[in-house]
């Protein structure tokens, strides 16, 4: 897959979907370029606050992109409060991505809360391998439902028993069945998920989680630490193969 184009564009945001009390997914038209596992800097405000927000792509179609954001501070306040015709400022895509092309057999997709996010386009990207889902969330369960259709299995988890396994989406998982693990979450569950890989001697690749200024390689903020030394998570990341993370 060639490298997509970086750009910087105005938007006009054509929905602003309420998914549940604090999850939203913004659709936009028009024809955008992204990876699975990039994602874009989004702006929805004037001067306040100074710094755009990471947002994962949530889903990549011919004519429209899609972006899934939980509401839990100032920026993300304000990205739920948009309505249709509003402007949207974005820059990207931005990050290494999954290298899709790479992945094959058996693959275990795991993801925790918000960080099924931009795991929708990575599920209906890996056309070539078996795919099953391991997703669990604290107690709301959104979106499973079309990520059902795209897997061979799919495990849901709730920590307060009001969906599928009552516990966490680790207690669901054996890597030893699969060739490939991809994860988004929590650092916590990152961190299970890549030492329950490492001791099977499993790929596993995470996708990580900073806090982000930039988002373009310039200001070190979201440094993470590996076994090559500090990668910007913005740049080399943010994913990550699991062997190579110091977590
Ligand atoms: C590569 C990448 C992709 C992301 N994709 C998505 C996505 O698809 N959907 C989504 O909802 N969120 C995603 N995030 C997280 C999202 O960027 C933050 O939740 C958002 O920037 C918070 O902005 P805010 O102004 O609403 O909150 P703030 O007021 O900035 O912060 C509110 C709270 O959230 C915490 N927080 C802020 N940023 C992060 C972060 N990066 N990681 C962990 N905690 C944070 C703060 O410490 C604080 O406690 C992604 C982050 C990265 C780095
Ligand atoms: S956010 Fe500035 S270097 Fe990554």
């Amino acid at each position: 897959m060639a490298n997509p184009k970086l750009t910087y564009s105005k938007e006009k945001i054509a929905e602003n979907i309420r998914i549940n009390d604090s999850t939203y997914r913004i659709v936009l038209k028009g024809k955008f370029e992204g990876k699975p596992g990039q994602f874009y800097m989004l702006r929805g405000w004037g001067s306040e606050p100074l710094l755009s927000r990471p947002i994962s792509i949530n889903n990549l179609y011919e004519d429209s992109i899609e972006f899934m954001y939980q509401v839990v501070g100032e920026g993300t306040r304000i990205l739920k409060n948009l309505r249709p015709g509003d402007e949207l400022e974005i820059t990207g895509p931005l990050g290494n991505g999954f290298d899709i092309d790479s992945i094959k057999g058996k693959v275990a997709v795991v993801a925790g809360g918000i960080g099924t996010a931009p795991m929708s386009f990575v599920v209906k990207s890996l056309k070539n391998s078996e795919v099953t889902a391991f997703y669990g969330f604290r107690d709301q369960v959104y979106c499973t439902d079309e990520i059902g259709r795209y897997v061979k299995e799919l495990n849901i988890s709730t920590e307060d028993g009001s969906v599928g396994h009552k516990g966490y989406v680790t207690d669901m998982f054996k890597p030893e069945l699969f060739d490939a693990v991809l994860c988004c979450g929590p650092e916590v569950m990152m961190k299970k998920v890549v030492d329950m890989c490492r001791e099977k001697n499993v790929v596993v690749y995470a996708s990580m989680e900073k806090h982000m200024a930039c988002g373009v390689g310039a200001c070190l903020v979201c440094t993470c630490k590996t076994t090559g030394g500090n990668k910007r998570a913005c740049k080399e990341g943010p994913v990550f193969r699991g062997e190579d993370l110091v977590l």
